[in-house]
């Protein structure tokens, strides 16, 4: 094991690779100051840059320190009362009512790898070492235990506070965040991805502003509004120059990422538990776990930073027994038949899903008891008798007999009001006394935080997957909570109830995954409204957007693709005109949109599929052929505009480089494009293929390839895009 960690006798604590540091130390105070997060820098007894001590008109002094002002310092673990009247790390309410702490470091351990986070999702270990620094508020009788993981090979930092009452009397945590990043002055960008249903993911970037710029959500899942994610970045940086450092939250609940640039400039970053709204009681010995934060530092621009999270995504938050899995092609049947599925039409679906040369049908939403449309079932989770009179499994069986692969649609966390399950149990949905609980989708929340619903939902879906028919599972989750509360706990305890329900997802995924760790679980809300990291950890693959349409779909790819890799993503060729946008693209966009996704299929009825069969059994050839390159390779944003995007993907062992360009609306006289190919073998020459022509990796790269043409009018032999709206070109290059 690498020594990742070094501790001075002065108590510097340096946890540096060979390429990042995350530099602290304790002050003469005791207090944990923040020294450097960035590019390696060796442990030294002095450090050029530490937080300066001068007299400043008008500010406060820290306790007995003379020009110690905390609101300039940085710190590890912020917290408020003193001299810090800034967004702090933690807020408690202490045994005397008060707000006011002061945590002074005590010791520290360094232990190999990394623990797991106990009832949640965190990060692996293996090439790493875990330093956890124990700070005491001797007053307040608080304990906070900070983690800081450094990983030989991932240019990222995992942390996460442990928070501990080692007093007599409650201690109420108001506000329990996962991470602080205190920044020095600077002109700093930041990048967020915004949006909502069916339009996940948007890019936006900013100037930090004066103030506090917080991303949140209170919705009771992570959510499509924004995800928990954020780059902050040289306000000079670039996709491939410039410093930029990340941060996600491990998390799939209600969070907040808070950026505040402070009255001297400084920005401070805080990860955790969305504050508003949530209150933890901490009875004497009793600690609290906040949820994973991750950092990663890049000196290479927004390109440098996604090839850390896509590297460390795959490497140590996917479930282990998927890396590198070729992921099954698919036929779906959402937007084949909606609810109108029965025993036949999967039946005939199955044997297009074979004639095509696809891997695996997938029965979506409508095969339980009774569920005809979307205002009833959730929660009845038997095959309907009607439409499957020998039950799901004996079609899962007989789908499987044609050599196929078998998938099953469920929503486990939901009920309809209009079911056997809500009306023996009224009380088991997460809602308020007295108050009406409003529906969305015609749903009700099933409140998981409560063993005894946790345990039916085991009993309905561990004997459906223990047929040993079932290969995949599409697990959604389709409205954002409301009117939050639940009848288990006590009515001081009301707050505690979006993170209990979390656990309580967190507990019953764990158990089922780990029952059955070969079932491949795609992770969906509605599309994104919880595509984050926590459901990663459990589930290899993500629904990535409900959007099926291409043009459509490419924001949310291209926005998705700064934290997520392509062997996370999933995708599908939906029909035409799209039931989303009333869109009509053809076959080849369909296709070569979701090519760059790992998870890649169709949802087209078996008409639909008769229509286009020979282009659709190219594609399915497409897909099969180099899906494992999909969930292997690199993938690089080459360029990303309103009406033009690029996409590269490279082979694991660079044998092959795809490079996909999207052209959305088609305009007379254009200019002649070409685009650059990235980190590709300078030394090598790449053959494209379907052509003759062979370049050089050197040309590829700084001359670039000269993109197709858009022209309606095609009258030399030069290369066209196709014509009119919506065009696309995939180019293969085969290195020889
Ligand atoms: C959600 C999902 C869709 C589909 C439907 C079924 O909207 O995102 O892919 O599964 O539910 O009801």
């Amino acid at each position: 094991m690498p020594v990742l960690i070094n501790v001075s006798n002065t108590l510097d604590f340096n946890l540096s690779n060979s390429r990042i540091s995350y530099v602290f130390r304790v002050s003469p105070e005791g207090l944990l100051e923040h020294l450097h997060f960035g590019g390696r820098v060796e442990p030294t007894a002095n450090y050029p840059s530490t937080p300066r001590r001068l007299h400043r008109s008008c500010t406060l002094e820290f306790q007995d320190s003379e020009h110690y002002n905390l609101s300039d310092v940085p710190q590890e673990y912020p917290v408020f009362g003193t001299t810090d009247n800034r967004y702090p790390a933690l807020h408690a309410i202490n045994k005397d009512g008060n707000s006011t702490h002061v945590f002074k470091y005590d010791s520290y351990e360094i232990l190999d790898s990394k623990p797991r986070l106990a009832g949640l999702p965190s990060a692996r270990g293996g090439d790493s070492q875990t330093l956890v620094v124990r700070l005491l508020d001797e007053v307040a009788q608080i304990q906070v235990d900070l983690s800081y993981t450094v990983y030989a090979e991932h240019d990222v930092i995992a942390r996460s506070a442990r928070i501990t009452n080692i007093g007599e009397s409650l201690v109420r945590l108001a506000h329990a965040m996962s991470s602080c990043l205190d920044m020095p002055a600077g002109d700093y960008d930041l990048m967020h991805l915004h949006g909502t249903w069916a339009r996940e993911q948007n890019q936006k970037r900013m100037p930090v502003p004066q103030g506090r710029f917080a991303l949140e959500s209170a919705n009771g899942t992570s959510g499509n509004v924004h995800n928990p994610f954020l780059a902050l970045m040289d306000s000079n940086a670039t996709e491939r120059s410039g410093r930029v450092y990340g941060t996600a939250f491990v998390y799939s609940g209600n969070f907040a990422i808070s950026v505040e640039m402070g009255e001297f400039d400084s920005v401070r970053v805080t990860t955790g538990i969305n504050p508003f709204n949530f209150e933890w009681k901490l009875a004497s010995g009793e600690s609290f776990t906040c949820p994973e934060s991750l950092q990663v530092f890049s000196p290479n621009g927004l390109n440098g930073m996604s090839q850390i999270w896509h590297k460390f995504v795959k490497e140590k938050i996917s479930p282990p027994q998927f890396k590198g899995k070729a992921r099954p092609t698919y036929l779906n049947s959402w937007e084949a038949a909606y609810f109108d599925i029965n025993e036949d039409k999967v039946l005939e679906l199955a044997d297009r899903t074979k004639s095509l040369g696809l891997d695996m049908l997938v029965v979506d939403d409508g095969w339980f008891e009774g569920r005809d449309d979307d205002t009833s079932s959730l929660g009845d989770w038997f095959s309907d008798q009607q439409k499957f009179p020998n039950g799901i499994e004996a079609v899962a069986a007989k789908v499987k007999a044609k050599g196929l692969k078998f998938g099953l649609w469920f929503e486990p966390e939901m009920v309809n009001p209009d079911s056997q399950l809500f009306r023996e149990h009224p009380d088991w949905i997460i809602h308020v006394p007295k108050r009406v609980s409003s529906k969305g989708r015609n749903q009700l929340t099933l409140d998981l935080s409560r063993e005894d619903v946790r345990n039916y939902l085991f009993d309905c879906i561990d004997p459906i997957l223990s047929s040993g028919h079932i290969d995949y599972v599409k697990w959604d989750m389709n409205r954002v909570m409301s009117e939050i509360g639940s009848a288990s706990l006590s009515a001081n305890r009301q707050l505690e109830t979006a993170h209990r329900y979390m656990l309580g997802v967190y507990a019953l995924i764990e158990k089922i995954v780990s029952k059955h760790p070969q079932v491949l679980f795609e992770n969906c809300a509605s599309g994104g409204n919880r595509f984050d990291l926590g459901m990663l950890h459990y589930m290899a693959q993500s629904w990535t957007s409900d959007m099926s349409e291409p043009i459509g779909r490419l924001p949310i790819q291209n926005g998705a693709s700064h934290l997520f890799p392509p062997c996370v993503m999933a995708s599908y060729i939906g029909p035409v005109p799209s039931h989303l946008n009333g869109r009509k693209v053809s076959v080849k966009t369909r296709a070569e949109v979701g090519f760059f996704c790992a998870a890649r299929g169709l949802s087209l009825n078996a008409e639909d599929v008769d229509a286009d069969f020979e282009e659709l059994k190219h594609y399915a050839k497409l897909y099969k052929d180099t899906a494992d390159d999909v969930v292997n390779g690199t993938f690089h944003r080459v360029q990303y505009d309103d009406n033009e995007v690029c996409w590269q993907l490279t082979s694991s062992d660079g044998s092959k480089v795809y490079l996909g360009y999207f052209h959305i609306l088609s305009a007379a006289n254009l200019p002649f494009r070409r685009a650059r190919l990235v980190d590709i073998d300078a030394s090598r020459q790449y053959r494209l293929q379907d052509s003759d022509l062979t370049f050089g990796g050197d040309a590829l790269m700084h001359m670039g390839i000269d993109l197709p043409y858009v022209c309606a009018m095609q009258w030399s032999d030069a290369e066209y895009l196709d014509k009119g709206d919506f065009a696309s070109k995939l180019f293969v290059f085969e290195r020889v």
